[in-house]
């Protein structure tokens, strides 16, 4: 029998999943120390109530806590770098992030800038001199995974795109993952954030890096979130909390996927279409979805069917039509348009960890499919 490749798994995230969790668990937190800076965007961390939680839960345990919440939606490293001015003047011994990948992500980099007083293009170096800050991370959105992944993906203005990096003292050492926290999103922001998870499931399932440790993540991932789907389909009052935890949890584990695998081309494809036309992260990777899984089935069929088995659908056709259908918005771009995107592309290691070989009629085509004129 041939020996399968050999593989390293890296999972240092004390995931602590439940309703309440925070209260239930608060003393985690007392052992980060006694000064929290708390990195949110403007308005979701509140309104989901987790802010109320954490900072009563600092509050119990007589730490000190200062708040950032000035992450914009897709932050650039301008925004990061004001975070990182904040956490200097303050000093705290750990970070508390709450929101979406935009404040998760702006968490790690300000992590990194509360230690190292570097210009923010240099996280892309990543070798730091001093180690970043801790993090306890709180998804209130059940897509980006980032509470339990290296990775912070930020917008680089001067580049007109938006680039990850990471390394493993990223990992946050605490994820609360409360579906609670989910609750208030509005429903697109929800479908969206979704089928974000579904390409970290799905694109970790097909990398060329899968192994078996992430595979089991991936196809539990995805088996937890098909039973949502029909959910999605059907709209709001679907979303009940029973729905929304599991996709939370298959959002966590989608996150711990591509801690290994990475992301394959869908994301990288996808990021022009979120900086140039202001198409959500989540939404651009689920119109792209379609055209890689037909490019992946010509060279992995059996993956493709045992993906198509977790979301009850029987061919790439069926889930592609059904994906499209949870995004009424269209943007139609023009071939200037699709070859600059693909150029981006192209040079991008995603490419390299996609399934087969991705040429540029490969990107174009995927692109097409949901993007070209009529
Ligand atoms: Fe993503």
């Amino acid at each position: 029998m041939q020996l399968q490749s050999s593989f390293s798994f890296f999972m240092p995230t004390r995931v602590l999943h439940g309703q309440n969790i925070i209260q239930d668990e608060q003393s985690r937190l007392g052992e980060m120390g006694t000064r929290c800076l708390i990195v949110t965007g403007a308005s979701s961390a509140k309104a989901s109530g987790a802010f109320q939680d954490l900072t009563s839960a600092l509050e119990n345990l007589g730490i000190r806590y200062e708040l950032f919440d000035q992450v914009e939606p897709n932050p650039s490293l301008e925004n990061v770098a004001q975070g990182g001015d904040a956490a200097r003047r303050f000093e705290p011994d750990f970070i508390a992030a709450i929101g979406g990948g935009s404040p998760l992500d702006a968490a790690k980099a300000i992590a990194v800038l509360a230690v190292n007083d570097i210009p923010p293009q240099q996280l892309y170096d990543g070798h730091f001199a001093n180690t970043p800050l801790p993090i306890a991370a709180v998804p209130t959105t059940a897509g980006t995974g980032s509470e339990v992944t290296p990775y912070s993906v930020l917008t680089i203005t001067d580049q007109e795109t938006k680039k990850g990096f990471g390394g493993p003292d990223l990992f946050p050492k605490l994820a609360f993952l409360d579906p609670r926290y989910c609750q208030s999103l509005p429903f697109q922001v929800s479908v969206d954030t979704a089928v974000d998870a579904l390409s970290h499931l799905v694109e970790g399932y097909l990398s060329a890096r899968a192994n078996d440790a992430s595979d089991m993540l991936a196809e539990r991932g995805m088996a937890l979130w098909g039973t949502c789907l029909p959910a999605l389909q059907i709209g709001e009052g679907a979303l009940d909390t029973a729905v929304r935890d599991r996709l939370l949890v298959a959002s966590a584990l989608g996150g711990m996927t591509i801690s290994h695998t990475g992301t394959a081309y869908v994301h990288s494809l996808g990021y022009p279409l979120t900086f140039y036309h202001d198409i959500p992260h989540g939404q651009a990777n689920g119109l792209l979805l379609p055209g890689f899984l037909r490019h992946a089935e010509s060279v992995n069929p059996d993956r493709v069917a045992a993906i198509l088995r977790h979301l009850d659908h029987r061919s790439t056709k069926s889930l592609g039509d059904t994906l499209a259908s949870l995004f009424p918005r269209r943007v139609q771009l023009s071939q200037d348009e699709l070859d600059s995107y693909v150029e981006k592309t192209l040079p991008t290691k995603n490419v390299t960890h996609s399934p087969g070989t991705v040429t540029r009629e490969v990107l174009i085509n995927t692109l097409a499919e949901n993007f070209s004129r009529p």
